[in-house]
């Protein structure tokens, strides 16, 4: 395997800017054109179709797609159950070769991808770039991994002289994956590497805003070797694909990321209408808090925060959303973190070098945004920093808003409690470290966590009473944010997660396969 890229490698790399440039030109000529959707390895066209227009400026057509169906989705189920039986049955070595192929052929184009992850969703070049790094890691973190575990098999001891048994891993069918956008490359390849790696194949549901980044993610899989059939590629609305997926008794398995309200749906319908209980492996999303205590370097978590809180416009279920400040530092940590915002989050269009922000993703995720700066101000909070919907100018045909600091929101209110999925940050302050790990615990949610103090007792008790599954201590590029294959398992606790482990860590696989006991005589 070839080393990694981390991402501070990637920021400091002065030769990413011209090719990074380059392809934002190159990419033009996969823009504004009808795309199809792939089942059994075949273009497919429907009647219907939808358009997706870039929320950097919806003069900008990112291509015309086919509106798929429950119809649609059951047709390329009845492919990957078709597809299985040669794909299962291939050696597991054989499996990791054709997905190291295509961590290879991500890397080749990987400044095409960024640019097109800006395009359809508005990243900035360096969060892009970032993701694309990520999906690669995450394709040789488990490469490496089943070979460093001989793809799972495990000599067993029996007390009967002469037995010789096994315990072996083994794929459950063809799974529906469901993946969202704000990370369309890497966490549709964290699902799709579990699911393909074990043996399984797969129905890929990407999102509806960034169809066109699966569609060039769907063309490397087929490009490194991945039969036709194993991965189907269908596109369209979520809901009318819903019924389809739920109640397909074929349906081995579902594993879906995007917001808790449609992973809770799906998963009561999944388990209520399946003949027997079958694996659905949810990522859903958090309302992640910090802790900054006293004793914390406040220019580090200053910029931690500002990081965590507006890196993609708070559009990660890592973001950090909610910050507790010990009492006697309040007001000098809330002056720098005003300052840090102001130096940081530079808002703009993304594909320009100086932009820290660029869109949300569409006019819904806007008006969500107003609304709440809205009802938070009417509930008696202080909007500290930005608040406003920037509709003028360079501004007016995309959905561009500025980050915002909102203190004094009394306790109980909903903002507290809810994902907002958009640039606002809540401040509330506390005495103890006590009564911080209690409010940051007061959720349902249980992704990520951070602390900044330097001294190690209260990080050592925040890591034992927090209850989150993701969690760190004084990190300055990202408070909350930044997981990385290999190095931070990304599991959710409660609402956030249904298994408890998580994509990026040494047990994910294990979601993807049934045990077998093979006794041999
Ligand atoms: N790795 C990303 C983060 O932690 C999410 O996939 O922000």
């Amino acid at each position: 395997m070839t080393g990694k890229v981390t991402y501070v490698a990637i920021l400091a790399d002065e030769s990413i800017h011209p090719q990074y440039e380059r392809a934002l030109e190159e990419v033009k000529e996969d823009l504004g054109r009808e795309w199809p959707m792939y089942i059994g390895g075949k273009e497919t066209y429907t009647g219907g179709k939808f358009e997706k227009r870039s929320p950097i400026d919806v003069n900008i057509l990112i291509g015309k797609f086919q509106r798929g169906s429950g119809e649609e989705f059951s047709r390329a189920l009845d492919e990957a159950i078709k597809a299985f039986r040669e794909w299962s049955r291939l050696d597991w070595k054989d499996r990791a070769k054709v997905m190291g192929r295509l961590a290879d052929l991500i890397e080749r184009d990987r400044f095409r991808l960024a640019a097109l992850i800006t395009y359809e969703v508005g990243k900035n070049r360096y969060e892009a770039l970032a993701e694309v790094h990520e999906a690669i890691d995450v394709v040789r973190y488990y490469v490496d991994l089943i070979h460093k575990v001989n793809g799972f098999e495990e000599p067993m001891q029996s007390p009967v002289p002469g037995e010789r048994p096994v315990s072996v891993l083994r794929p459950y069918g063809a799974w529906a994956v469901i993946s969202p956008f704000n990370f369309p490359i890497a966490l549709a390849k964290g699902m799709l590497t579990g699911v393909l790696l074990m043996g399984n194949t797969a129905v890929w549901k990407p999102t509806s805003e960034a169809p066109l980044t699966a569609i060039m993610l769907y063309k490397l899989m087929i490009e490194a070797g991945i039969p036709p059939g194993v991965v189907n590629l269908v596109t369209g609305p979520g809901e009318s694909f819903e019924d389809a997926i739920v109640a397909n008794p074929k349906v081995a398995g579902i594993a879906f990321t995007g917001s808790r309200d449609v992973g809770m749906r799906l998963y009561r319908r999944f388990t209520q209408s399946q003949p027997w209980p079958k694996p659905i492996v949810l990522e859903m999303g958090s309302k992640n808090p910090v802790i900054v205590t006293a004793k914390a370097d406040l220019d580090k978590a200053a910029e931690g925060v500002v990081r965590a809180a507006f890196g993609y416009g708070g559009q990660k279920c890592s973001a950090t959303s909610r910050v507790y400040v010990q009492r006697q530092v309040y007001d000098e940590f809330l002056n720098k973190l005003i300052e840090k915002t102001r130096q940081i989050v530079t808002v703009g269009d993304p594909r320009l070098r100086s932009t820290f922000l660029g869109p949300l993703i569409n006019k819904r995720a806007q008006d969500n945004y107003r609304k709440y700066i809205a009802d938070a101000v009417s509930a008696g909070g202080k909007v500290v920093y930005g608040g406003k919907v920037l509709e003028s100018g360079e501004f007016a045909r995309g959905y561009y808003v500025e980050p915002a600091i909102i203190t004094n929101l009394p306790r109980g209110n909903y903002l507290w409690y809810t994902e907002l999925f958009v640039p606002i940050l809540l401040v509330d302050t506390f005495e103890t470290l006590e009564e911080a790990l209690a409010k940051a615990n007061d959720t349902e949610y249980g992704l990520t966590a951070g602390i900044f103090s330097e001294d190690p007792n209260e990080v050592q008790y925040f890591f034992d009473n927090i209850e989150f599954g993701v969690v760190y201590a004084n990190r300055r590029g990202g408070a909350t944010t930044g997981a990385w294959p290999g190095a931070q398992p990304f599991t959710g606790w409660k609402a956030s997660g249904a298994t408890g482990k998580g994509v990026n860590g040494p047990y994910y696989l294990l979601n993807f396969a049934r045990e077998q006991a093979r006794t041999v005589v």
